[in-house]
C-alpha cells in the first residue's frame, strides 16, 4: 500500500514529532513508522522525525498543539518564536472531571482557542480543529473508514482552507467551515458531552457526523 499524500499539493510529506524529551520523540517517530509498516504501507514517501517541542516548532511550517490544556500556555511562551507566520493548530479541550463525568471548563477568554490566540505573535494564524475526532480511532490507519465530521474554526481563510484540505488527506475526516475562532467554544464544548454518552451509554470512541 502507498501512503497517501497527507499534507495537500505543494507541502512536504514530513512529520516532527515534539515532545519534552528528544529521546521521547525518537522513540515515538520510530514506534509510528513501524506501525505503518506493519499495517502494510509503503513509508518510503513519508518522514516522521522526532526532536524537542523547541526544535520541532522551529522546523516545522506548521504546528498541532496535541497536550492538555493546563500545559498549553507555558510551552507558547517556550516556542513563542518558532510560531511566527506559521499556522497552528489547536485540538485542545479545556474540561475537568467531576464524579464520574467530564465538563468544559473554559479559561476567561472563552476557549482554548481564544486564550491560545491571545499568547502567540500576532503573524500567527489560529486554527482550531479536530476536536471531536477520538485520537484511538484515527490511529487505527487501517480500520479508520468511518467519516467522522472536524468543525473548523479559523479568522485566517487560507489557514483554515489549509487545514481543512489536510483532514480531507487523513481519510476518514469530513472537514466543516465552523466559522470564526470565536466559535471554537461551542466546537470544544461538544468533547466532554461525547465522551460523557460514551460512558453513560456502554458506547466507545464517539464522533460526530452531521449528514
Ligand atoms: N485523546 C483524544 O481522543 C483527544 C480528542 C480530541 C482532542 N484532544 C486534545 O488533544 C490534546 C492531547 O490529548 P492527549 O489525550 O493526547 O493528551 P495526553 O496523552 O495526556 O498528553 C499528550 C502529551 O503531552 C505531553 N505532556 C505531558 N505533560 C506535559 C507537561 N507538563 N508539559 C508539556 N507537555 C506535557 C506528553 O508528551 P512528552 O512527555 O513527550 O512531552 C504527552 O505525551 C488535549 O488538549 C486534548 O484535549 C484529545
Amino acid at each position: 500500500m502507498a501512503l497517501q499524500n497527507l499534507m495537500p499539493e505543494g507541502i512536504k510529506n514530513e512529520v516532527i514529532i515534539g515532545s519534552r524529551s528528544r529521546e521521547t520523540a525518537d522513540e515515538a517517530a520510530k514506534q509510528a513508522i513501524s506501525e505503518l509498516e506493519n499495517f502494510g504501507f509503503d513509508t518510503s514517501k513519508i518522514t516522521i522525525t522526532g526532536n524537542t517541542n523547541l526544535e520541532a516548532a522551529q522546523a516545522a511550517e506548521m504546528i498541532i498543539l496535541t497536550i492538555r490544556f493546563d500545559y498549553v500556555l507555558p510551552l507558547l511562551d517556550e516556542i513563542r518564536e518558532a510560531l511566527e507566520n506559521k499556522i497552528l493548530v489547536t485540538p485542545v479541550v479545556p474540561m475537568t472531571k467531576e464524579g464520574n463525568l467530564f465538563i468544559y471548563k473554559p479559561p476567561a477568554e472563552g476557549s482554548a482557542a481564544l486564550a491560545i490566540q491571545k499568547k502567540v505573535p500576532q503573524s500567527t494564524k489560529v486554527v482550531a480543529a479536530f476536536h471531536n475526532v477520538p485520537a484511538a480511532k484515527l490511529k487505527d490507519v487501517v480500520k479508520c473508514t468511518d467519516v467522522y465530521d472536524t468543525i473548523i474554526c479559523s479568522d485566517d481563510a487560507e489557514a483554515k482552507k489549509f487545514v481543512m484540505e489536510l483532514a480531507r488527506n487523513m481519510g476518514c475526516l469530513k472537514p466543516l467551515d465552523g466559522g470564526p475562532l470565536k466559535q471554537a467554544n461551542t466546537v470544544e464544548s461538544l468533547t466532554p458531552l461525547l465522551v460523557n454518552l460514551a460512558k453513560l451509554n456502554g458506547l466507545k470512541d464517539l464522533g460526530i457526523s452531521c449528514y
